[in-house]
């Protein structure tokens, strides 16, 4: 190696030593200060969730429906922990909540609080407010029941649908105001920031009716279209505004109902950002990505990939736009990552299947500078009598839990790598047992199914299931952090034509502690000379490159 290559390594070596040290200072600086309101920061191109002031990575869980109840919690905590989750997601039900007409009971939110607390996680609330799966179900009893106040969509055909109708001033001021009054108590008693996060309602949209076809409805849809609608989609018409089926034809439907859903939920969340300006969002139940059904054969109204730039326009107090993923075939799930890792918006997977299928794909999700991933169901409290779907148990996490045993400890170094676009990641594909990343003057090949020794040359045959996963983020121009699972990671010059070889001239393991990287051992002989092999154990190195 030459002079130049030695000054490199060692001025890399100082620059991710600082990185890391700067990881712990800036959090041990942050529990001394008061904590600022978390919020997505968006710069160059790329987003980050910033709690207590710096990028922060939710490594999810979302508990099941009926778990954010006290009596359930001693079941969910249990799974937690086995998942090795920073942040669990529980819902806030309008029901329990608000009990009596503006009568506010907090006991329960105050507990998921308070135990969040003792368990060192962070909170997602998930308002079940007008909208739960398209439906009306946690509206409180004394709203739901009555078709004045609280109508249903009209289908086509006359008949009532289970989905509230979004023109009702009635419950739309019942949601602000309950809505309202949550955030307002968040703000009085979360100093230390334990909810990071609310979603507001939960997968908003109709299932069994494109739209609402009741007399009110279809007034406004033979109205014109608002014109900062038509604007933002660029769709400015020459004479006079048209209807919702002159400017959009076949689609007008779907569209009209996306911005009548969006409408009221901005109304919504504006109401519950200004009393306490947490970073808000909405999931998706998903239209199927390649090979999109016709409605009403999906949950129309909701933030589905073909009306995204309509809740964009139309729901400015929602950050984010995101997507339940319960898609088990790899092309259908990165498209799905791909169309909601926009410009406008930041990749959150908030909800996901947890077949084990899924496990390595959260590192796709990361190397698209996800700001966080959740499986769902994650709880110790299903009862279920059907061997085909048992409950769940800590052998089924296990995929999971390993993703979040690796990241947890520099979960906030990786957050900040991706929002400085430094890290890529990928996960293995079927049949494509070699995959190819570049950085800079240095490339990395991922390879999976080879054996830990030996095979330097011959090509590698994948594992027997797609389970292998890395990630590669550069600290300098010749180091890099490396760790993932079932795979060999290994650097080569991107010049082809170089006549200089890799050498590792230094690869640490080593564990993080408040943020700042800790050296265990250094790997050198037979764990350097085939490549970087990684199994089952959650192993992350510290590699310095150079050239003879
Ligand atoms: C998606 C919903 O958002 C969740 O609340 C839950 O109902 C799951 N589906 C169940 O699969």
């Amino acid at each position: 190696m030459n002079s130049l290559g030695f000054k490199r390594i060692v001025s890399t070596i100082a620059y991710s030593a600082v990185f890391f040290v700067c990881c712990g200072t800036l959090r041990m600086n942050a529990q001394k200060a008061d904590h600022p309101i978390p919020k997505i920061v968006h710069r160059d191109g790329r987003y980050a969730l910033f709690v207590d002031g710096a990028p922060y990575l939710m490594l999810g869980a979302q508990i099941n429906n009926s778990s954010a109840w006290p009596a359930m919690l001693p079941k969910v905590w249990p799974a937690i922990e086995a998942m090795h989750a920073n942040t669990v997601e529980m819902p806030v039900y309008w029901e329990q909540m608000e009990p009596q007409e503006g009568r506010f009971d907090y006991t329960v939110v105050d507990s998921l609080l308070a135990q969040a607390r003792q368990h060192h996680v962070r909170l997602v609330l998930l308002w079940f407010g007008t909208w739960k799966n398209g439906s009306s179900h946690y509206m409180p009893l004394w709203l739901r029941n009555s078709p004045d106040t609280s109508p249903h969509v009209i289908g086509a055909t006359g008949r009532a649908v289970d989905s509230p109708s979004p023109y009702s001033a009635v419950t739309l001021n019942g949601d602000i105001k309950a809505f309202s009054a949550l955030m307002n108590h968040l703000k009085a008693t979360d100093r230390q920031r334990t909810v990071i996060m609310i979603q507001v309602q939960n997968e908003p949209g109709t299932w069994g009716s494109v739209r609402d076809f009741s007399p009110e409805a279809q007034k406004l849809f033979e109205a014109a279209v608002p014109g900062d609608l038509l604007t933002a989609l660029h769709k400015q018409a020459d004479g006079a505004p048209p209807t919702w089926q002159q400017a959009f034809g076949e689609d007008a439907d779907v569209y009209f109902h996306a911005w009548s859903v969006a409408h009221y939920i901005q109304q919504v969340a504006a109401a519950g950002k200004a009393a306490y300006p947490l970073p808000l969002y909405v999931n998706a139940a998903l239209r199927d990505p390649l090979k999109p059904a016709l409605p009403p054969n999906y949950e129309t109204g909701g933030a589905t990939d073909n009306v995204l730039p309509i809740w964009k326009a139309t729901a400015p107090a929602i950050d984010v736009l995101a997507p339940d993923i319960y898609m088990n075939d790899r092309e259908h799930y990165l498209k799905v990552l791909d169309l909601y890792h926009r410009p406008d918006n930041p990749l959150f997977v908030p909800e996901t299947s947890r077949s084990a299928f899924v496990a390595p794909l959260f590192f796709e999700a990361l190397g698209r500078q996800t700001i966080g991933f959740s499986p769902f169901g994650v709880d110790f409290t299903s009862t279920s009598q059907n061997p085909e779907w048992p409950g769940l148990t800590k052998e089924a996490l296990a995929p999971f839990a390993m993703n979040y045993e690796l990241i947890g400890p520099m979960d906030r170094g990786i957050a900040r790598l991706n929002f400085e676009g430094k890290l890529q990641a990928v996960a293995e594909e079927k049949g494509k047992p070699l995959q190819t990343l570049e950085f800079g003057p240095w490339e990395a090949t991922v390879s999976y199914g080879l054996p830990h020794f030996g095979s330097r040359n011959s090509p590698p045959a994948g594992n027997p299931e797609p389970i292998g996963r890395a990630l590669i983020a550069q600290l300098g121009d010749n180091r890099f952090l490396v760790a993932g699972f079932f795979c060999r990671v290994d650097f080569h010059l991107t010049d082809a034509a170089s006549t200089q070889q890799r050498q590792f001239m230094r690869v640490e393991e080593g564990n993080f502690q408040n943020g700042v990287f800790k050296p265990i051992r250094i790997w050198n002989g037979d764990q350097t000379d085939w490549g970087l092999n990684f199994g089952s154990a959650p192993q992350a190195l510290q590699v310095s490159l150079g050239t003879y």
